[in-house]
C-alpha cells in the first residue's frame, strides 16, 4: 500500500476501556503526520456507552471507523470472535503496521490474526509482567510480546524483562508511557470540570475506589471482605466507587450490597471525570493497571488490592503500595498513610506517542 499511495498505513485495534486512553496518545501524534493514514478498528469487547462510546469525545479522538461488536463472552469465545471478525478487515486493509495496545483479549486476538496474515505488529505497552499466571492479562501480555515485531516499552524494567525472555534488543523501543501522554494533555480539561465539588466532595477529603479484577470481584468471599473494608473506610471519610459492570453485577448477589455501608456507588465515570476525581482524592484504592500509573504520576497515595503488579516502578518509585484483600490489611494501610510524592519516572513525559510515531515512520531508535 505504501508504494502505491505514498502513505504509510497504520491500523490500530482497540477493544476495552484502557485501550482507548493509550490509543489517544498515538492517534494524536499520528494526526500530525500528513504521510500516514491511521485507521482505528474497535473489536466491541466493551460496548456500553460508559465503557466505550463516551471515551472518544473525552479523549478528543475520532471514533473508530469499524466496530466488530464482539461483546462479552468466555475468554475463548470472545478472543475467537475478535479473531474471526478481524481477519477479513486486516486482509482488506493490508496495513503497513498493525498496532495493538495493552493486555486485553482484543490485544492478543489482533496480534495473532495480523502475524498469520504476514502483517507487521507493534505492541504498545510491551514487557509488563505480573508473573501471575492466574491473570488473563498475563497470558495476553506474554503471547502478544512474543508475536510482535516491534515492542514499545513504557519503562526500563519492561526492557529487562523482554531481553530476559530472549527478545532481541532491536525489536524493543523504550518510548515511555502513553497513558501519561493522555493524562498530561487532558489534565487541564479534567481539572476544569470540578467533579469532586459537583458530587459534594471536599478536595483531598475522600477515598476513590475502582475494583474489577476477577481475582477480587468474582469470588464472593473476597468481595465480601472488600465490601467490609470499604465500609470501614467510609466510617471516617466519604468513599466513592464508580463500579465496573462486572463488579456491579457481582455486588447484586444477595447479602453483599448492605455490607457496603456508607460507600457511594456510581456508574462508571468518563475519562475526564475519573482523572479529575483521582487528582482530588486523598487516597485511591484500586486493582486497575492504569490507575496505579496515573496516581504515581500525580503523587496521589494508591493502595492496589493485588498480590503483585506488572508495573513495579509505581511501587519502587511512585505512590503505590500493594495490599491484601482483607479489611484488616486495607484499614491498616489506609490509616498508616501511604507515601505522597510526585516522581518523575523516566520518559513518562507526555512524548511517548511522538516517539512511537518516530519509530514507525522514520525508523528512529530509542534504547
Ligand atoms: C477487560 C480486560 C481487563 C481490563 C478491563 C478494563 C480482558 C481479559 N480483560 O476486563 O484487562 O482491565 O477490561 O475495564 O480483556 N461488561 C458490560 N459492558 C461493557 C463491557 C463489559 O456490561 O461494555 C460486563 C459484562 O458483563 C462482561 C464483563 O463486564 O461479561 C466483563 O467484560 P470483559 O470485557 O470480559 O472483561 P473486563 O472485566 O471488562
Amino acid at each position: 500500500m505504501t508504494a502505491v499511495t505514498g502513505l504509510t498505513r497504520v491500523l490500530s485495534v482497540v477493544g476495552a476501556r484502557p485501550n482507548f486512553v493509550k490509543l489517544a496518545a498515538v492517534a494524536h501524534a499520528l494526526r500530525r503526520r500528513a504521510d500516514v493514514d491511521h485507521i482505528v478498528v474497535h473489536t466491541g469487547q466493551h460496548y456500553d456507552s460508559a465503557m466505550s462510546g463516551s471515551f472518544f469525545g473525552d479523549l478528543d479522538i475520532a471514533p473508530p471507523t469499524t466496530n466488530l461488536e464482539v461483546g462479552s463472552d468466555t475468554h475463548a469465545k470472545q478472543t475467537a470472535a475478535a479473531m474471526q471478525r478481524l481477519e477479513p478487515v486486516l486482509e482488506r486493509v493490508a496495513p503497513d503496521w498493525v498496532l495493538v495496545y495493552g493486555d486485553v483479549n482484543s490485544t492478543v486476538a489482533a496480534a495473532l490474526v495480523a502475524v498469520k496474515l504476514g502483517l507487521k505488529v507493534a505492541h504498545v505497552e510491551a514487557g509488563l509482567r505480573s508473573r501471575d499466571r492466574t491473570m488473563p492479562e498475563e497470558h495476553n501480555r506474554v503471547v502478544t510480546d512474543h508475536l510482535a515485531d516491534l515492542l514499545f516499552a513504557p519503562s526500563r524494567d519492561a526492557i529487562i524483562t523482554l531481553r530476559a525472555e530472549g527478545i532481541a534488543a532491536d525489536r524493543i523501543a523504550f518510548v515511555g508511557n502513553v497513558m501519561i501522554d493522555t493524562l498530561i494533555r487532558l489534565r487541564p480539561a479534567a481539572r476544569a470540570l470540578g467533579t469532586a465539588r459537583r458530587l459534594g466532595l471536599d478536595e483531598g477529603g475522600y477515598v476513590l475506589v475502582t475494583l474489577h479484577r476477577p481475582g477480587n470481584v468474582d469470588d464472593p468471599d473476597v468481595l465480601r471482605a472488600l465490601c467490609e473494608a470499604l465500609a470501614g473506610l467510609a466510617r471516617t471519610r466519604p468513599v466513592v466507587f464508580p463500579a465496573h459492570p462486572r463488579t456491579r453485577a457481582r455486588l447484586e448477589a444477595p447479602g453483599l450490597a448492605h455490607r457496603l455501608g456508607g460507600v457511594r456507588l456510581l456508574d462508571p465515570v468518563p475519562y475526564l471525570e475519573m482523572l479529575d476525581l483521582t487528582e482530588s482524592a486523598a487516597l485511591v484504592l484500586t486493582d486497575s493497571g492504569g490507575v496505579q500509573e496515573e496516581t504515581t504520576f500525580l503523587g496521589i497515595p494508591c493502595l492496589t488490592v493485588r498480590p503483585n503488579t506488572e508495573r513495579p516502578v509505581t511501587v519502587t518509585e511512585g505512590s503505590n503500595q500493594l495490599v491484601n484483600a482483607t479489611p484488616e490489611a486495607i484499614l491498616a494501610a489506609a490509616s498508616n498513610g501511604v507515601r505522597r510524592h510526585v516522581t518523575q519516572i523516566e520518559r513518562w513525559d507526555g512524548r511517548a506517542g511522538e516517539r512511537i510515531v518516530a519509530v514507525l515512520c522514520d525508523g528512529a531508535r530509542f534504547a
